[in-house]
């Protein structure tokens, strides 16, 4: 059982040297409609995205020599299937 203080500590992330590259994980609901991608928006479509994880360098994340995530191995079409998952997470319309 979490307490509230941790509970907090997961809502944002606080400014700090020990923080450097870290972002709060978004919500995946109505990505449709919430394009461009990242905290800085510099993805512009989903399947840019799931290229980034799809290849992503493991030597660049910050993660103090633990292995916490790598690239994986998705084909295009693997890829095209990833991206239609995640279009499926928005609504048709918005209210
Ligand atoms: C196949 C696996 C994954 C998919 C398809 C996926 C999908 C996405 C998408 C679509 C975004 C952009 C959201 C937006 O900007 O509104 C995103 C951002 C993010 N994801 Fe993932 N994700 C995956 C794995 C992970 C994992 C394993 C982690 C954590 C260990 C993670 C943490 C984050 C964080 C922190 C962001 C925000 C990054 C930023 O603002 O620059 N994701 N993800």
């Amino acid at each position: 059982m979490c307490t509230e203080g941790e509970i907090r500590k997961t809502l944002s992330v606080t400014l700090g040297q020990i923080n450097f590259g870290q972002w709060r994980t978004p919500s995946l609901r109505n990505l449709k409609y919430t394009a461009p991608y990242m905290h800085d928006g510099s993805l512009a479509t989903l399947r840019e995205v799931v290229d980034a994880y799809a290849d992503i360098d493991p030597e660049r994340i910050h993660n103090d020599g633990e292995a916490i995530i790598r690239p994986l191995s998705l084909d295009d079409r693997a890829r095209e299937d990833l991206v239609a998952f995640l279009q499926s997470l928005s609504a048709t319309t918005l209210p």
